[in-house]
């Protein structure tokens, strides 16, 4: 394999300095080639996202969104009057006006998440909907430590964290983020979304639906690695793959060569032999027993879990050990 053609002024100059072009190489430089779901959401991505929840097979999103409707009020009374919903991950907060409808009685509602912009639109739009709730947007990673505001220390607070995205971490990270709030101060409780373990063919179906969007979905990575890092995959050469780990109780996302060849990658060449896979991303599914057991190590006690009547989705209420 010879040295790629030269990188040229306004290509990629400035790329090697991107945590994508970093993350990306170092994901697909080893024998067990992946790549960070994060890469995932860009705008196309995340529109794609939007998309799927709309699908008939992804019964995720409607599900919980049922569950959060008929539990709101119960769930809305976890907070003390006076207190604070602290959110990760708050996205568009479309989920949490069920809860903030039903609680009038919350005096703030701090939602954590990685796009600022994103952010201070919905801060905007739920200080109009809400004029009495106080409104304290946090730009920041909930997988790392993250520090509410000073003046929230002393104030009883629940935890949101809705959506099954509990179950796109490892469990040591997921471990990691419920110990973490759980050690917030006047943390009383932490709602938590989960997915059910259930049929896998229900299960396969919700990641790799009929009309392939959650294919497009994945395959976007590689679009954007083409377009942003320089990357030349032909995107022909990849499929889409999603299956079930029965052993780890978890959907993997996957993108499969469909022959031996060679990609470059901003200047280093990655190597693919016929049916190789990418790692993209997985879902962990849970069960009353493996959500038991994710609280316990994290110091907190599954107190209910309100379930659909299909048990399909959870959403779990966790109060402190
Ligand atoms: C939004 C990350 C929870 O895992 O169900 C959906 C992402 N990926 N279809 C999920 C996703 C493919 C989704 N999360």
């Amino acid at each position: 394999m010879g040295h790629a053609e030269p990188i040229t002024a306004g290509d990629i100059v400035t790329a090697p300095a991107s945590d994508f072009l970093r993350d990306a190489w170092a994901g697909l430089d080893r024998p067990e080639k992946s790549i960070n779901p994060k890469w995932l959401y860009d705008q196309a991505g995340s529109a794609l996202f939007e998309q799927i929840t709309t699908l008939p097979e992804y019964y995720l999103t409607r599900t919980e969104i049922s569950i959060l409707q008929r539990h709101a009020d119960d769930l809305a009374q976890l907070v003390p009057t006076g207190g604070t919903l602290v959110e990760l991950g708050s996205g568009a907060s479309v989920k949490t006006r069920t809860l903030l409808d039903a609680g009038r009685h919350l005096s703030a509602y701090v939602p954590i998440d990685i796009s600022a912009a994103f952010l201070n639109l919905t801060a905007d739009d739920l200080r109009a909907r809400y004029p009495d709730l106080s409104v304290r947007p946090i730009v920041g990673d909930f997988l790392q430590p993250v520090a509410l505001p000073d003046d929230m220390a002393s104030r009883p607070k629940v935890g949101f964290f809705p959506g099954s995205t509990i179950g796109n971490i490892t469990p040591a990270n997921a471990v990691d983020l419920l110990s973490r709030a759980r050690a917030w101060p006047g943390m009383e409780a932490f709602i938590l979304g989960v997915d059910l373990v259930k049929a896998p063919g229900v299960l396969v179906d919700a990641y790799d639906d009929a009309a392939g969007v959650t294919a497009q979905f994945i395959t976007n990575v590689l679009v954007r690695m083409n377009a942003e890092l320089g990357a030349d995959f032909n995107i022909a050469d990849f499929s889409y793959q999603a299956s079930w780990n029965a052993q780890d109780a978890r959907i993997e996302m996957s993108l499969i060569s469909g022959k031996a060849q060679t990609v470059d990658l901003a200047g280093r060449q990655i190597s693919f032999a016929e049916g190789e896979s990418i790692d993209v991303s997985m879902s962990r599914k849970y069960t009353v027993d493996s959500l038991t057991q994710l609280a316990q190590a994290s110091g907190w006690t599954v107190r209910q879990m309100h379930c659909d009547d299909a048990k399909q989705f959870a959403v779990a209420v966790l109060t402190p050990m």
